[in-house]
């Protein structure tokens, strides 16, 4: 057989694959494994959304081939939703476009959006797919440094002028995954007027805007002056409404970044399953109840877990913001090492920071997604061998 693709090489599966081997193994010898490695929600979503899912299935339409800009009722619905809770106005005949997940997306833009040897530059850390998408489009990722010191923002003037001239589009994420930061006012408006400058496309993947805790809100990109102009903004159901399985999403905001999309995706699929749209829909109709339990929720985990791990004094910042914990780690071990001696001698697991980046080689990040009690036993456990 002849070798496969070149592309593959630069595909990052070893970490996740070496964590979930030591994961069987422990789990084989019995070993009472408490997972906060990978960010799945174990949360369901609202009754009326399954209820809705259950109605929709016994449509036999529901099991046509889909439109893949999405459903006029996703769209429409989509944009309702961005003006009742971030003042966002868009035409939902243009400006939106139905996603199989935010990660959709975020595989296929760099397809659409950019030729080989062009650069993106992408968050350091971040999360993989990113980097992932622009190498498998040909293109060159170019990693912005997100450091503590300057509030886990990139240093937009710090960037090389030959480097940007060869730079297509630019990927953000605030809140995100795995830094929880929020965009403090003034940030999104630099990064418009930066973009303009320099005619670079912006990707604003908020897939944990609405992860926010009590007192703090996150804004959109879209509602900033300009925003339209230079690029859209991706809005996942998978944390929001706990739908990470049905897979569904939506892009909004520059209508030619979208098209060029949708002419991508409308040669891969078929569209979002007519039954999940549905349910969707039924989701952002009525969100409000739900999305304040969910972040109490969230919010009540974030303390559980801190609490042990703050008294056995690992100084770890409270995020704001999204369902994970960024813990800069308290020893001089690797983030790999330190991962893996969580793993042995606490059985809990968590993902080393480097998997997002070289930045993140000094942290672990824990995703809570289990219950209080199970985050509190976890961290007490911890707690003992740090
Ligand atoms: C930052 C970020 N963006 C996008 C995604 C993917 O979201 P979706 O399930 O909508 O594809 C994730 C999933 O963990 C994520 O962490």
């Amino acid at each position: 057989m002849k070798s496969f693709s070149k592309r593959t090489a630069h595909i990052q599966s070893a970490i996740f694959s070496d964590l979930a081997v030591r994961k069987n193994t422990l789990l084989a010898a019995g070993k009472p494994i408490i997972d906060l490695g990978i960010g799945s929600p174990d949360l369901s979503p609202p009754l009326h959304v399954i209820t809705a899912l259950k109605h929709a299935l016994n449509n036999p339409d529901a099991f046509g081939y889909a439109d893949t800009r999405g459903s006029i009722s996703f769209r429409s619905q989509a944009a309702q939703f961005l003006a009742k809770r971030y003042g966002v106005h868009v035409d939902f005949e243009t400006e939106i476009l139905s996603l199989m997940g935010a990660q959709d997306a975020l595989s296929h833009l760099p397809l659409a959006l950019i030729d080989p040897l062009d650069v993106v530059l992408i968050p350091d850390p971040g999360y993989p797919i990113y980097e992932t998408s622009v190498y498998l489009a040909g293109g060159i990722p170019v990693r912005m440094p997100c450091l503590e010191k300057n509030h886990f923002l990139p240093d937009l003037a710090a960037i090389d002028h030959d480097l940007l001239k060869k730079t297509k589009m630019m990927v953000l994420n605030y809140p995100g995954n795995p830094l929880a930061t929020l965009a403090p006012p003034a940030f999104f408006s630099e990064v418009i007027d930066f973009a303009k400058r320099h005619d670079i496309i912006v990707i604003h993947d908020a897939a944990y805007i609405e992860l926010v805790y009590a007192n703090k809100s996150a804004p959109s990109f879209l509602a900033y002056k300009g925003a339209k102009d230079v690029g859209i903004e991706l809005h996942s159901f998978s944390k929001t409404f706990n739908m990470a399985g049905p897979r569904i999403a939506f892009a909004a905001g520059n209508k030619d970044i979208l098209q060029a999309l949708y002419l991508i995706k409308s040669n891969i699929d078929y569209g979002v399953f007519p039954a999940v749209q549905e349910a969707a829909v039924s989701a952002l109709i009525n969100h409000d109840e739900h999305i304040d339990k969910l972040r109490h929720i969230y919010q009540e985990r974030r303390d559980a877990f801190l609490l042990p791990l703050h008294k056995a004094g690992w100084h770890i910042t409270k995020p704001d913001a999204t369902m994970f914990i960024w813990a800069k780690i308290p020893t001089l071990e690797s983030s790999r090492t330190f991962t893996f001696r969580l793993m042995d001698e606490a059985n809990v697991i968590c993902v080393p920071g480097v998997a997002f980046g070289p930045i993140g080689e000094q942290y672990v990040r824990f995703a809570l997604v289990k219950p209080t009690n199970e985050l509190s036993d976890a961290a007490s456990r911890i707690a003992e061998i740090i």
